[in-house]
């Protein structure tokens, strides 16, 4: 194992020795190849560059205090990616190519998987591109459909301790028809310059609102939200929300734990009938919010008084980090153990 400081990892990019790659020409998509740059060399009229064609994805690999390797859930990312494969007009990388470059990628770095306990993980960054050549606005007849891997701490740097967020519209992240429920990269270009303002004003992330109407929450910055009322687990079933695959383990977990679950539009005003509020994601797991300030009326939303992320979100955050981590039994089998 690399000699890392495993428990300072921050949520960012980190060279490990090997990423794998394959083509789609022809119609057709080609051999996997390995590689040790961290550079690709794409035409210069590549449609990813131009127009966008690009998506990616983002899984955790665990090593367990029982020494195996666990994926979680990679074929709901594998099918969300060719969904977002699908709507910006690129060729779909099959489950089974994604699942062999995901076990090769593993192995081949299998030295930068944390070991248990540090609160860190290996990270995987699959991505498709439009590499093919093309001026006229159409879709390349060339993919690329790589995937990188690098050890990873908490996406924010509180971890598990309550963030604050803020609500903006002016700015939206997606049309209400547009991209917002695929993993397609200009989704998160039009989140950058709110997610920066938000930062210098003093908050982890934005909290968005449905770009129709402005008046149901939408995405938790690069999250999903959910929210918490008595026996209730709360999440949008908006159009222009990421299915996150967290927040569909979660829901399973809290039906199981005996709340009920409903998938619904949630309108603003009700934050201020939420016990717990949290955002969910595969990087985050759960972010508890203790406070949500909507900057145009300036209205405040607080939770967590005691300081501390509320009963149901730390169990539900327990849960699914002790599963991923081999650490509670997986019921559900969600996990893929890499041997
Ligand atoms: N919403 C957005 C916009 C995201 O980028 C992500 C991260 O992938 C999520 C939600 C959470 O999805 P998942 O739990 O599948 O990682
Ligand atoms: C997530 O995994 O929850 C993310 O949103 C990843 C982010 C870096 C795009």
């Amino acid at each position: 194992m690399e000699n890392i400081n495993w428990g300072e990892l921050p949520f960012g990019y980190f060279k490990t020795d090997y990423n794998v790659r394959c083509y789609f020409r022809n119609g057709v998509w080609g051999e996997i190849e390995t590689s040790s740059s961290e550079y690709i060399n794409i035409h210069m009229a590549a449609t990813t560059l131009h127009y966008g064609q690009e998506c990616f994805e983002g899984m955790k690999v665990f090593r367990g205090k029982d020494g195996k390797i666990r994926v979680f859930r990679w074929e709901e990312n594998a099918k969300r990616m060719q969904r977002s494969c699908e709507g910006v007009m690129m060729a779909p990388p099959p489950v089974d190519l994604f699942k062999a470059m995901m076990i090769k990628v593993i192995k081949l770095n299998e030295k930068f998987i944390p070991p248990p306990g540090m609160g860190a993980s290996l990270y995987l960054r699959p991505l498709t591109i439009g590499s093919g050549p093309q001026v006229g606005v159409k879709p390349a007849s060339e993919y690329l459909f790589m995937i990188f891997a690098g050890p990873v701490g908490p996406y924010f740097k509180e971890g598990f301790s309550p963030v604050d967020v803020q609500i903006v519209r002016d700015y939206d992240r997606c049309a209400p028809q547009g991209t917002g429920h695929i993993k397609v990269g200009g989704n998160y270009a039009a989140s950058l310059k709110p997610a920066a303002r938000a930062k210098q004003e003093g908050f982890s992330t934005v909290l968005f609102v449905d770009s129709k109407e402005n008046k149901y929450i939408d995405e938790a910055g690069p999250a999903n939200f959910f929210g918490i009322k008595g026996k209730i687990y709360v999440t949008p079933n908006s159009k222009t929300v990421l299915p996150s695959i967290t927040n569909m383990s979660l829901r399973t977990l809290a039906e199981d734990m005996g709340l009920k679950i409903e998938l619904r539009a949630v309108l603003v005003e009700e934050l201020a009938d939420f016990d717990e509020v949290g955002a969910c994601g595969t990087a985050a797991v759960i972010s508890p919010i203790k406070k949500i300030v909507d900057r145009e009326s300036g209205k405040e939303y607080t939770y967590c008084c005691n300081g501390n992320a509320g009963p149901v979100s730390t169990k539900l955050y327990n849960t699914l980090k002790g599963i991923q981590e081999g650490e509670i039994e997986d019921k559900y089998g969600w996990n893929t153990i890499i041997d």
